[in-house]
């Protein structure tokens, strides 16, 4: 049987959409896709280009999943334009996703920073779905009300997790999130996962690790320009010998600090 080529995108039919505010769009696409939480696929326009998007849905809701764009530059405005009924093409899974077996009857601690809540949604639904985790302790944080994501399903969430939403302005407890971790229930021996902007990483990791957490149970998902997904072109490599895309995007801390602490983004 011939190998399938992975540079040849899969037609998607888009079956639901909403609009968030600040221009961010959630899409359900028509898909048969096996993926980990954690992992990404390219998104494919015809005639206008191609880029990575984490899938936002578990992996246990079948025949489709979703991805969250916000709208920045040209490809993603003319995915925003896109609706029900549309199409996006799409290949993958890509990269690696989180360590799921590493984690599975832990206690678990995720730190979302805006965007970073579309990758860790996959995982929340997921782990929260199958119940294969001691505790979760969620800490989310946005520029303000009005930016939260998914606010209904947070309080769907709220019931089996402990929830710490921090607001850079407005809202009950203001500042940055990575300030919150001393107000959680970390013990030192859980497991970390921390999506978001790259500034967000050291600050956040140094006050874990005053909670008695160590690097190497810290993962990080690092966003890098990207072209192929799959390790050919070199234009995600960081520190002269990761591939954004094959190795990551989930990376261990220990084995990234160099890279998580810098602001590049290719
Ligand atoms: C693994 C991975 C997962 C991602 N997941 C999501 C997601 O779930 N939702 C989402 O909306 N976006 C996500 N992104 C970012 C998304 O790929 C970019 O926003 C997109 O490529 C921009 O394309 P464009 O042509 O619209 O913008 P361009 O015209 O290429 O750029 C417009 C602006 O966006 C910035 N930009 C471009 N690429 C990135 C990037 N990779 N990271 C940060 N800023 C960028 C540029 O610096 C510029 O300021 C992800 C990126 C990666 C690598
Ligand atoms: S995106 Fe091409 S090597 Fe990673």
């Amino acid at each position: 049987m011939p190998l399938s080529n992975p540079y040849t995108p899969v037609k998607g039919r888009i079956i639901h959409c909403v609009q968030f505010p600040f221009e961010i769009k959630l899409f359900r696409i028509e898909a048969s896709l096996e993926f980990t939480p954690g992992q990404f696929v390219e998104i494919s326009l015809p005639g206008v280009g191609e880029f990575p998007v984490s899938i936002t849905s578990p992996p246990h809701e079948r025949g489709w999943f979703e991805i969250g764009i916000k709208k920045v530059g040209r490809v993603t405005s003319y995915a925003f334009s896109l609706g029900t009924g549309d199409c996006m093409n799409y290949r993958g899974p890509f990269g690696t996703g989180f360590p799921l077996e590493k984690m599975r009857g832990k206690r678990l601690v995720l730190v979302a920073g805006g965007l970073g809540i579309l990758p860790l949604r996959s995982f929340i639904k997921e782990v929260l779905h199958t119940r294969w985790c001691e505790s979760l302790t969620i800490l989310y944080g946005m520029k303000s009300p009005e930016h939260m994501m998914f606010r209904d399903e947070l309080k769907e969430w709220a019931r089996q997790a402990e929830i710490i939403d921090v607001y850079e302005y407005g809202g009950e407890r203001t500042g940055l999130v990575s300030n919150f971790i001393e107000y959680t229930h970390i013990l030192g021996d859980e497991i970390v996962l921390m999506c978001g902007p790259p500034a967000m990483f050291k600050p956040a990791v140094k006050n874990l690790m005053k909670r008695g957490i160590t690097p190497d149970n810290i993962f990080i998902s690092l966003e890098r320009r990207m072209k192929c997904g799959i390790g050919t072109c070199g234009h995600c490599i960081i520190d002269g010998q990761l591939y954004a895309c094959t190795h990551g995007p989930v990376f261990q801390y220990s084995k990234c600090e160099r890279a998580a602490s810098s602001n590049s983004n290719g």
